[in-house]
């Protein structure tokens, strides 16, 4: 079965303004003007406040532009929160569900992070579902138990290949500069995949599986051109074309891989 479409996400988090944000699209459109459109699948999520104004300067690129977080519920009295219809308002295409920083922060758990993403399925939209391990859940060896019941519980009924990807971030490797090793990666990205296929018979072949955490120009090919691994969840290296660039790069390698590898098959 052929490989999934790469897709390269950027998350800016809480960073960049909106000057430093038209910058940097319009540096990243020149580099796709000049060393053309690796063939894969572009999508940046920046703050909610640059979300509307990028989405307009980018419709002429291939760069999708996403959310980093939505309420689960419709629209009504719930003050200060966003729905997913208004992200479908705003021209939005996606939504990351699920960070760490927000289990965090936020106190998110599983069912939340499910709610959430059923809401953006209920608008047609993409839900990138994030689950990992802490460092001390890895330390306990509970890496796939707790992978297993976070992708059980967070992934909706209503999740399909079309309109949802699962990131595997470990805690520990997010903004940290670690990375996993691409063994630990393929060995929670292969069970990801069976898990998947499990559950939804060869559509969960074409869902999507990103890696993320300190992801880099340095480490992007080696981390790209693993098992099951069909693209990256790019935090800091996401803020600079000069380290953006190389990633989008490193996963048009691996793009030319796949289209070789399926004209022998
Ligand atoms: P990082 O963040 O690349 O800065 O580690 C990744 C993420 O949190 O999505």
């Amino acid at each position: 079965m052929a490989a999934p479409t790469g897709l390269i996400a950027g998350n800016w988090k809480m960073n960049l303004f909106h000057a430093e944000a038209l910058q940097l699209g319009t540096d990243l459109a020149e580099r796709m003007d000049l060393w053309g459109r690796p063939p894969v699948d572009y999508l940046i999520c920046p703050p909610l406040t640059l979300c509307g104004q990028m989405a307009a300067f980018l419709a002429p690129t291939p760069f999708k532009v996403g959310a980093q977080d939505v309420s689960p519920l419709k629209n009504g009295p719930h003050t200060g929160d966003v729905s997913a219809e208004h992200l479908a308002d705003l021209g939005m295409a996606a939504c990351i569900v699920g960070h760490s920083e927000r289990r965090r922060d936020h106190k998110e758990d599983d069912a939340l992070v499910r709610a959430k993403a059923e809401a953006l399925h209920r608008v047609n939209l993409t839900s990138i579902i994030c689950i990992g391990e802490t460092e001390a859940e890895r330390d306990a060896g509970k890496t796939i138990e707790v992978v297993t019941r976070q992708l059980q519980v967070s992934v909706p009924e209503t999740s399909h290949s079309a309109n949802t990807v699962v990131a595997y971030e470990p805690v520990w490797a997010i903004g940290t500069g670690r990375t996993a090793t691409v063994e630990q990666i393929e060995e929670v990205h292969n069970h990801i995949r069976q898990m998947l296929y499990d559950r939804m018979d060869f559509d969960g072949y074409a869902i999507r599986i990103l890696y993320g955490g300190s992801v880099t120009a340095a480490n992007a090919r080696d981390i790209l051109f693993a098992k099951n691994v069909n693209g990256a969840l790019v935090g800091g290296a996401s803020l600079k074309a000069e380290t953006f660039w190389p990633i989008i790069e490193a996963a048009g390698a691996v793009a030319a891989r796949n289209l070789r590898e399926a004209q022998q098959a």
